[in-house]
């Protein structure tokens, strides 16, 4: 696991956006594995002003996203397809039906868990993917939980998720509950993983992730058994790991 920490947001996104950058560059086929939140903005953005500068082209990139909410397509402004769309397939090269995201309105949501795992070994598995991490630890939408999710399924929300993800909501009843997500088997196939987290709120799970225990409770801990790992953070969410660790 490599811990790299930036100044602020900015020098944070620019990292996690060079190594995507360098994957399409040197991989123009390859496959990105994407995230949503409020945290990747930054690094879609540089990717996107890469894009316009004529340094990175995207017309044979495959995509896959994490996870999407039970309930919602991209007619909805909240759904994760259309965040995707918004922050950075419709702003690049991308052929759109190279980009995929679980289904959120499938009739049948154990089907589409099953045809989304089949369709990312189809694609020849992950060649780097994008995390970034929730309060409590969840990457993707694997809460904490007493054993580690394999593959994807489908995910009730914890109390903790659904307050976080409220501030996006015109009210509570309309946070989602359920979600479809690769599991935290499917993101460790991935052949390298950068997960990025800025700010205060992640000082303290960015120390557990790294150096706590590795435990279900704390679903990114499982990150510490992977070959190829990056994590980025900004000076505030490495705080607690400067506290603790001296530096
Ligand atoms: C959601 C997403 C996660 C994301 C998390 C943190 O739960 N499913 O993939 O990492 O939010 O979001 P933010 O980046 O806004 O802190």
């Amino acid at each position: 696991m490599k811990l790299i920490h930036c100044k602020d947001y900015q020098e944070m996104s620019k990292k996690a956006a060079e190594i995507f950058a360098a994957q399409v560059i040197l991989k123009p086929d390859c496959v990105l594995g994407l995230a949503t939140g409020s945290t990747p903005v930054g690094t879609y953005e540089h990717l996107i002003e890469w894009y316009k500068a004529g340094i990175l082209d995207f017309s044979q990139v495959k995509t896959v996203n994490l996870d999407e909410y039970v309930g919602l397509d991209e007619t909805s402004d909240q759904s994760y397809r259309y965040f995707m769309n918004h922050n950075l397939f419709d702003h690049i090269n991308i052929d759109k039906a190279n980009t995929n995201v679980p289904n959120g309105k499938a009739p049948d949501i154990a089907a589409e868990t099953d045809r989304y795992e089949a369709l990312i070994k189809s694609l020849g598995g992950i060649d780097v993917q994008l995390l970034g991490i929730g309060n409590n630890g969840h990457i993707a939408f694997n809460e904490p939980h007493d054993a580690f999710d394999g593959r994807t399924h489908e995910v009730q929300l914890t109390e903790s998720t659904i307050q976080a993800n409220a501030r996006f909501f015109a009210s509570m009843d309309d946070v989602p509950k359920r979600a479809v997500s690769m599991g935290i088997g499917t993101i460790m196939q991935a052949r390298k993983i950068v997960l990025i987290a800025n700010g205060p709120k992640k000082a303290d799970i960015i120390y557990e992730t790294c150096f706590g225990p590795i435990t279900p409770n704390v679903p990114a801990s499982a990150l510490q058994l992977h070959p190829d790992v990056t994590i980025i953070v900004d000076e505030d969410a490495y705080a607690a790991v400067a506290a603790k660790c001296g530096k």
